[in-house]
């Protein structure tokens, strides 16, 4: 296989929706079909933790068992498959959004009686931000829901671009009786059962009208003319609209039962596009430019978008995840990290095929491949075998709560400052160190990211600490024009300066009044709400 087709048969894909949608359920069932896994069941033992808890237990065993589970990678019609999962909890949306930055597509999960809930409404914003195409899959037509044509219509409005239906339910619930796919023109009948396989479906052409009237009367009658409606009401299929971000196919179906779900999969290698270029800047004559990376380039080239420890015993080790944005990978391949121009010198390198963490022989762009590492490497890295260039566009987040670090041991100091290093690097949590000394500040987007970190602290580093609040209620990165009215500013609320885990200066605010009265008397200062990492 050439090079070229290597990387245009990778999908790389997000799986999103509000918890008990049935995300776990459907790319379980995903796995199955693929014949990545044989037993169902096993991704579900991942859904550990999923509302809020303090159970330390249940928070370790989901941060383990994701290391395992959250890439997924698998062979389906001889497509490369990698699918990536997001964290359950709204608290850890920030890991969410950063894995959205890593796909090409995104896989939307509703449930049909529910329609698109809070956290979908905001994972569907990002998405649309980076205008990244999403596939609609409606969940749960086995149970008594809502018309699908007033679920077409909430998720139009919710996702503001039109809705079309690729296939369409035959009644739901009890009477639930099947799909038509109007892409082949059959229906596919429903039958219950968790074990099933796709040839397990019987399938009737929409064309032999007598047999489907004949079998399923009324209900598939009804069917027919919502269909029509809504297919009436929809623009005509256009792929190039889709690929924008501008129209979504939408599949309806039952996950448990293993129904309605090969369409997905097919509508993933048919529909959802091949990696995509990334914007990157280089330097040329010392000022940077921007360069698109395409798949195809021969170069190594690719993004830490998340960063892991490891749950192994020797907790040192941690794995940055990278997404390829190009090249080749092979074993023995001496690669830099950009920011520190240093060489990254795994332990090992896995990919994520069929669950378990494989030793990689060859990945290409699409592909995410693990590296584990004794640290030197962070959140929004960019790693190359060479070439100088720097991915853009991993964002972080202004925390909106902070909390103070008192460590309750002053002699595990040297840990306590090795595990915020860490954990910062790792995104876990946000660590601010105030310019003017004192004890460090800890800032989160999530309650729950303080108690994972204050435990983590303790388990990890045995730096015992005590969390305590404090005033800050924000924090925006600041930039200025010149270097002598950043000074200014700095001089002028030298008590408010913090520098973050990527020495990044930020002004801390205690009410959102406070951004704007300083923004009133410095004008020529920016204050950014969100980082991204350059
Ligand atoms: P999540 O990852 O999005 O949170 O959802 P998950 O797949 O865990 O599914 C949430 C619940 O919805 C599960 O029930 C699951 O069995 C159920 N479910 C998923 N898909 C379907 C479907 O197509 N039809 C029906 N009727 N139910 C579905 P649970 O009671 O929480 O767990 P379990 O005891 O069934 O394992």
């Amino acid at each position: 296989m050439t090079f070229e087709s290597e990387t245009r048969r990778r999908r790389t894909f997000a799986i999103i929706s509000h918890p008990d949608a049935g995300k776990t359920t459907l790319t379980e069932k995903l796995l199955l079909f693929s014949g990545a896994i044989q037993i169902a069941g096993s991704v579900k033992a991942r859904k550990a933790s999923r509302h809020a808890t303090s159970d330390w237990m249940e928070i370790e065993k989901q941060r383990g068992i994701s290391v395992a589970s959250s890439v997924m990678q698998m062979l389906y019609r001889d497509h490369v498959i990698n699918l990536l999962d997001t964290p359950g909890h709204k608290d850890f949306s920030e890991d969410t959004y950063r894995v959205l930055t890593a796909v090409d597509s995104a896989l939307m999960v509703i449930d049909a009686a529910n329609g698109v809930e809070a956290q979908t409404r905001r994972l569907i914003e990002v998405c649309r931000q980076r205008d990244t195409p999403i596939i609609t899959f409606v969940n749960k037509m086995d149970r008594e829901v809502r018309e699908p044509l007033d679920i077409l219509d909430e998720v139009e409005r919710e996702l503001g671009m039109p809705c079309v239906p690729m296939t369409w339910p035959v009644g739901q619930g009890k009477s639930f009786r099947g799909i038509m796919n109007l892409r082949t023109q059959a229906m596919t009948v429903f039958e219950s059962g968790k074990e099933r396989l796709s040839d397990d479906f019987e399938t009737i052409p929409l064309s032999d009208r007598d047999t489907l009237t004949k079998r399923f009367g009324a209900d598939f009658e009804s069917a027919m003319d919502s269909m029509e409606l809504a297919t009436g009401a929809s623009p005509t299929w256009d792929h190039a609209a889709f690929l924008a971000g501008k129209q979504t196919p939408v599949f309806f179906g039952s996950g448990v039962n293993n129904f309605g779900v090969m369409e997905v999969l097919d509508a993933l290698v048919d529909l959802a596009p091949p990696p995509q270029s990334r914007t990157s800047t280089t330097l040329v004559n010392r000022q940077p430019v921007v360069k698109e990376i395409l798949p195809e380039d021969k170069d190594f080239a690719g993004v830490v978008f998340k960063v892991q420890a490891n749950m192994d015993a020797n907790h040192r080790d941690r794995i940055a995840f990278v997404r390829m944005a190009s090249g080749k990978y092979t074993p023995g391949m001496k690669l830099k990290v950009q920011r520190t121009s240093k060489e990254l010198r795994p332990t090992s390198v896995v990919t994520f095929m069929s669950q378990r963490r494989e030793a990689v022989e060859e990945a290409y762009a699409g592909d995410i491949v693990g590296f584990t590492t004794h640290g030197g490497v962070q959140l929004g890295d960019t790693i190359t075998d060479g070439a100088n260039l720097m991915f853009t566009g991993l964002p972080f987040f202004a925390p909106e709560l902070f909390m103070t670090v008192i460590l309750k041991n002053p002699l595990r100091t040297k840990q306590l400052q090795q595990g915020l290093a860490q954990l910062g690097e790792e995104g876990a949590i946000q660590v601010f160190r105030p310019e003017v000394g004192g004890p460090m500040l800890l800032g989160a987007v999530g309650q729950l990211q303080f108690e994972v970190v204050q435990h983590r602290l303790k388990a990890e580093y045995d730096a015992d600490v005590r969390l305590e609040g404090c005033q800050y209620t924000g924090a925006r990165w600041i930039t200025a024009d010149t270097p002598a009215e950043l000074r200014e500013f700095v001089n002028a609320y030298p008590a408010r300066m913090a520098l973050d885990a990527a020495n990044t200066l930020a002004y801390l605010c205690t009410s959102p009044y406070d951004v704007r009265l300083a923004q009133e008397r410095f004008p020529k200062i920016h204050f950014h709400p969100l980082r991204e990492h350059a």
